[in-house]
């Protein structure tokens, strides 16, 4: 079998590490084309050492190199935040299949990157693992009624809603079921990580917001699933991993052991709890579903708004609970532009950022 040619943009972060793991265990199945990191040169060139791919980048202006290169069949796109989108468009203009573990791309610019996607042919393999399930359990989507995904919650699950405004951002970032990116990590913490896959759900399967239902599993076995018209639900089970929806995401529609789960045991696994989330002491999933229901630039103004929140939290400048504030304030005043080209979801991102942080300084007066 033909190697699959591969980049990662984003190799030097919690996604691009375990997919490198991924491709360690599979060298017959892929050839690294390149690897991109942001600001870790030594991990960045340990992994050249190690991977020998035919090059590497460092920041973001090497980007559009590696996904004009049209030696590329797939590109994984692992960065995070507002980095991922003009890459990713450039890679499906120029016919490349993704991979992608970006999430914030589908917020910002959703409707136009499907429509390129389909323009172009390419595949848009969702690596978050509540996509990645919904992708497994679906047949025929004009089928499907429903898409339930499922959310762990986070840290402050059973905390009250007093310990969760005076959290640390190192309670924020100690997740009790997965270890990730810092930002990704706040953002299960306030839950805006399930708002944003809500909205990337709607985009990669073309869901009303209202078909796509957010249930809380703590144990993180049930990666999601869908129900069809018959009321029949189909789930995808699996041990808490992100090597695994990694795996199925390059390797598509094949599936290789790689880096194999342990043999999975419903009678050691024993309970599955599921509740219905409290969307009052977790706001910023009702802003998601707001923005998303409005559409037009209002995602890119709930992300943009959302990100910057989140750094100046991680530095220490706001409050968590600050962030769904501040989110609401930044929609509260966005004029939305529907059906935006992609200029003006840039300046849209830009304009938000600068009011964002224009906001987050006047606080500190
Ligand atoms: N981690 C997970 O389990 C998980 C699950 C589902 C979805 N996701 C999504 O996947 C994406 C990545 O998450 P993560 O947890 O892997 O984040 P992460 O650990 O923070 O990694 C981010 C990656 O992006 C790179 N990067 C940062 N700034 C850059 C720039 N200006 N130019 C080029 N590259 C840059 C970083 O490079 P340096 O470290 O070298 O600066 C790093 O390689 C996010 O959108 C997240 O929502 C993650």
């Amino acid at each position: 079998m033909k190697k699959r040619k591969i980049s990662i943009i984003g190799s030097t972060g919690s996604i691009g590490t375990q997919a490198l793991e991924v491709i360690e265990k599979l060298q017959d199945k892929f050839e690294i084309i390149a690897l991109a990191g942001g600001h870790n040169r030594e991990l960045l060139d340990a992994q050249a050492k190690k991977f020998n791919p035919r090059y590497t980048v460092l920041g973001e202006q090497g980007l559009e190199k590696i996904c004009s290169d049209k030696e590329n069949d797939i590109i994984l796109v692992a960065c995070s935040g507002k980095i991922g989108l003009r890459p990713t468009l450039t890679a499906i203009r120029n016919g490349i299949d993704i991979a992608l573990a970006n999430k914030e791309t589908l917020v910002m610019a959703g409707d136009i990157v499907m429509a390129e996607a389909k323009k172009h042919g390419v595949k848009i393999i969702p690596v978050d693992s509540e996509h990645c399930a919904i992708h497994q359990c679906i047949k025929d989507l004009s089928q499907v009624d429903k898409l339930i995904i499922t959310a762990s919650g986070g840290p402050f699950l059973h905390k009250s809603v007093d310990e969760m405004k005076n959290a640390t951002v190192k309670e924020a970032l100690a997740h009790p079921k997965w270890n990730m990116g810092k930002k990704i990590t706040v953002d299960s913490a306030t839950l805006m990580n399930k708002g944003l896959e809500i909205i990337e759900a709607h985009h990669l399967f073309e869901f009303d917001y209202d078909d796509i239902e957010v249930v809380v599993h703590p144990q993180s076995i049930v990666h999601s699933a869908i129900e069809y018209k018959d009321g029949s639900v189909i789930a995808q089970l699996g041990l808490p991993s992100m090597h695994i929806p990694i795996q199925y995401a390059i390797s598509y529609p094949e599936r290789f052991e790689g880096i194999k789960s342990k043999s999975f045991s419903f009678s050691e696994i024993a309970r599955l709890d599921f509740e219905k989330p409290d969307f009052d002491k977790f706001p910023c999933v009702k802003l998601a579903y707001k923005a998303g229901r409005i559409g037009g630039t209002m995602t890119t103004c709930l992300n943009a708004a959302n990100e910057e929140a989140v750094f100046a939290f991680l530095n220490g400048k706001i409050k968590l609970y600050n962030i769904y504030e501040i989110v609401e304030k930044m929609m509260s005043e966005h004029n939305v532009i529907q059906n935006p080209t992609i200029d003006e979801i840039f300046a849209v991102d830009k304009e938000i950022r600068e009011k964002t942080i224009k906001y987050l300084t006047g606080l500190h007066q």
